[in-house]
C-alpha cells in the first residue's frame, strides 16, 4: 500500500518517497519484500502522485495497481480486488500486505507472518509489536492473553476509554485468505473517525463469521515503526545509518564518531580505512584499505583505491581514484574525474571529465575539464584548462612529464606534447611539440628608477 498522501508530513513529495538510510521508504519495503516472493507477485498500490511513485521503484520489476481516490487502507485492496476481477488474472490463494511506510520491516520477519498464517489455517494473521508509546497505532485486542487470536482491530481514534491502555498495537502488515479477504471487503463502511474504509475493520468482521484471526509479535519493536512524520523518519534513519557504521566497524573499518557519518546502504570500505567525524559516504561508493577520510567530505557514487587520503571538506562525484593518491584538502572531483595511483589533487582544484595519470600533480587552485593527462605531469598553481568556448567543450591533452607554469590558460582544443615546458602565466592557444618550451606572454618591461621619481612628483605637487 502507497498510495496515501502522508498529509502528517506537509511536504509535497510522496510519503513513500521520503528518503531514510539513503533510500525511499517504498523500496526499503519492495527489496524486503522480493526476498519473499518474486518481484512480478509483488503489486504496488499507487495512487497519490502515483507517476511519479511508479518512476521512483519501476527498475523493481514490480506491478502496480491504481488507487485513484484514496478513501483508506480498506479501498486501497478493494482496488486490487477489482484488478484481479477485471484483468482476469489468477487470484492467489493468500495475500500478503504490506505498509509502504513500514520500511525497517524484514524478509525474515515477513516470511514469519506468512509461515505462522499457514500453520494456523487463519483467515487473517496480523503481525503486532508492543512499542514504548503505541499512541497514534491502530490496537489489537486479543481473545485471552496467551493465545494468538485476536477480536478486533481498533484505530487510535475509536479506542474507547478501557481500550486506551491496550499495548500491542497493528504493524499494518498482513497475512490474508485472498477470497475470505475480498468476501468482506464491499462490506466496509466508512462510519468512522477518518471517513475513510479501514482494512483493519477486516479482522472483526470475519472474527464474527467464525473465522481464525491470528497475531505474530515482531521480535524488535524497530522493525515494525512507522514512519508518518519527518521525526519520525529522522528516527528510524538515525538506527539505520549506526546500523551500517556498526556493519563497517566490524569489517575491521574504523570510523570516529559514528553517530555523525552518513553511509548509505550499498557503500564498501576495506579493512583498516579511518573515516573521521562528519563525512558522508553516497549511493555506490567504494573505498579500498588502508585510507583516510578526513572530516566534512561527502564522496558520491565514487570508487577510491588502496591507501588514499581524502583531506578536510573533499566533494567526489562519479571519481575514480587509485592507489595513494592524496586529495584536497577542499577539492572537488566532478563526474569522470580518474586519479591515477599517486596522483596528488590538491586544495581548491576542480576536475571535471579529466584522466590526470600517474604521479601526476595538480595542488593549487587549478579546473581541470575535459582533459587527458599523462603521468607524472606538473600542473602549476592556478593553471587552467579553458574548456568551454560558450558553444561546444573541447579537449586538452597533455603529454608524460608536462611542465605547466603557474597560472598558465590552456585554451582547447590544444595537446602539449610529452616533455614539453609552459612558462608561467602563458596563455597557450597552439600546440606545443614535445620537449619544446612554450611562452605565450608579453616580454616584461622594467623602468628603472620610475617609482622614486613619481613619489618626488607627488611630494613636489604638494608642496606647491
Ligand atoms: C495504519 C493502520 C493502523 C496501523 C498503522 C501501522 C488502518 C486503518 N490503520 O494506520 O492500524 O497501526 O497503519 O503503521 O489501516 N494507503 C493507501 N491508500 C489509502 C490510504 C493509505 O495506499 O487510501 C497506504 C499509505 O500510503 C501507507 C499505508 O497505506 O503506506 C498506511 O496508511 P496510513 O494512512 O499511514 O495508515 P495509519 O494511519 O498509519
Ligand atoms: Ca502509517
Amino acid at each position: 500500500m502507497a498510495a496515501g498522501k502522508g498529509t502528517r508530513l506537509k511536504s509535497k513529495r510522496p510519503k513513500v518517497l521520503h528518503e531514510i538510510g539513503g533510500r525511499a521508504l517504498l523500496l526499503h519495503v519492495i527489496t524486503a519484500a522480493k526476498h519473499v516472493v518474486p518481484a512480478d507477485h509483488i503489486y504496488c498500490i499507487v495512487g497519490h502522485e502515483a507517476d511519479r511513485v511508479k518512476a521512483a521503484v519501476e527498475a523493481t520489476g514490480i506491478r502496480f495497481v491504481l488507487q485513484a481516490e484514496q478513501r483508506g487502507t480498506g479501498h486501497a485492496l478493494q482496488m486490487v480486488k477489482a484488478f484481479f476481477t477485471l484483468s482476469g488474472a489468477e487470484i492467489p490463494k493468500h495475500l500478503l500486505v504490506l505498509s509502504g511506510d513500514v520500511p525497517l520491516i524484514r524478509p525474515e520477519t515477513i516470511q514469519a507472518v506468512c509461515d505462522l498464517h499457514l500453520l494456523e489455517h487463519a483467515a487473517m494473521t496480523i503481525l503486532t509489536a508492543v512499542p514504548p508509546d503505541p499512541t497514534g497505532y491502530g490496537r489489537v485486542l486479543r481473545a485471552r492473553e496467551d493465545g494468538p487470536e485476536v477480536t478486533a482491530i481498533v484505530e487510535q481514534k475509536s479506542l474507547r476509554p478501557e481500550q486506551l491502555g491496550t499495548p500491542e498495537i497493528n504493524s499494518g502488515i498482513y497475512c490474508f485468505e485472498t477470497h475470505k479477504l475480498f468476501a468482506k471487503l464491499d462490506l466496509l463502511s466508512t462510519n468512522n473517525a477518518h471517513g475513510e474504509y479501514y482494512l483493519t475493520d477486516v479482522a472483526a468482521m470475519l472474527v464474527e463469521d467464525g473465522e481464525r484471526v491470528v497475531a505474530v509479535k515482531a521480535d524488535s519493536v524497530d522493525e515494525v515503526l512507522g514512519a508518518n512524520t519527518i521525526a519520525e523518519m529522522m528516527h528510524l534513519d538515525a538506527a539505520m545509518r549506526l546500523a551500517k557504521t556498526r556493519q563497517l566497524m566490524a569489517q575491521g573499518v574504523t570510523i570516529f564518531r559514528p553517530e555523525t557519518c552518513v553511509i548509505d546502504p550499498e557503500v564498501h570500505v576495506g579493512a583498516d580505512s579511518v573515516i573521521e567525524p562528519y563525512v558522508q559516504l553516497l549511493g555506490a561508493t567504494t573505498i579500498g584499505v588502508e585510507s583516510r577520510i578526513r572530516s566534512y567530505s561527502v564522496v558520491q557514487n565514487s570508487t577510491l583505491g588502496d591507501g588514499v587520503l581524502v583531506r578536510n571538506g573533499c566533494v567526489l562525484d562519479g571519481a575514480v581514484v587509485g592507489d595513494g593518491v592524496l586529495l584536497g584538502p577542499y577539492a572537488h572531483l566532478r563526474p569522470e574525474s580518474r586519479i591515477g595511483d599517486g596522483a596528488h589533487v590538491g586544495n581548491f582544484v576542480e576536475t571535471k571529465k579529466v584522466t590526470l595519470g600517474k604521479g601526476s600533480k595538480a595542488n593549487h587552485l587549478n579546473y581541470l575539464g575535459d582533459a587527458v593527462i599523462g603521468a607524472g605531469v606538473n600542473i602549476g598553481a592556478g593553471a587552467i584548462t579553458c574548456n568551454y568556448d560558450g558553444v561546444h567543450k573541447h579537449q586538452t591533452i597533455i603529454g608524460d612529464g608536462v611542465f605547466v607554469g603557474s597560472d598558465s590558460t590552456l585554451v582547447a582544443p590544444v595537446t602539449l606534447e610529452a616533455g614539453a615546458y609552459v612558462a608561467a602565466g602563458s596563455c597557450i592557444t597552439e600546440d606545443v611539440p614535445a620537449g619544446a618550451l612554450a611562452l605565450g606572454r608579453s616580454r616584461q618591461v622594467t623602468k628603472p628608477g620610475w617609482a622614486a621619481e613619481r613619489r618626488a612628483a607627488i611630494a613636489a605637487k604638494k608642496n606647491c
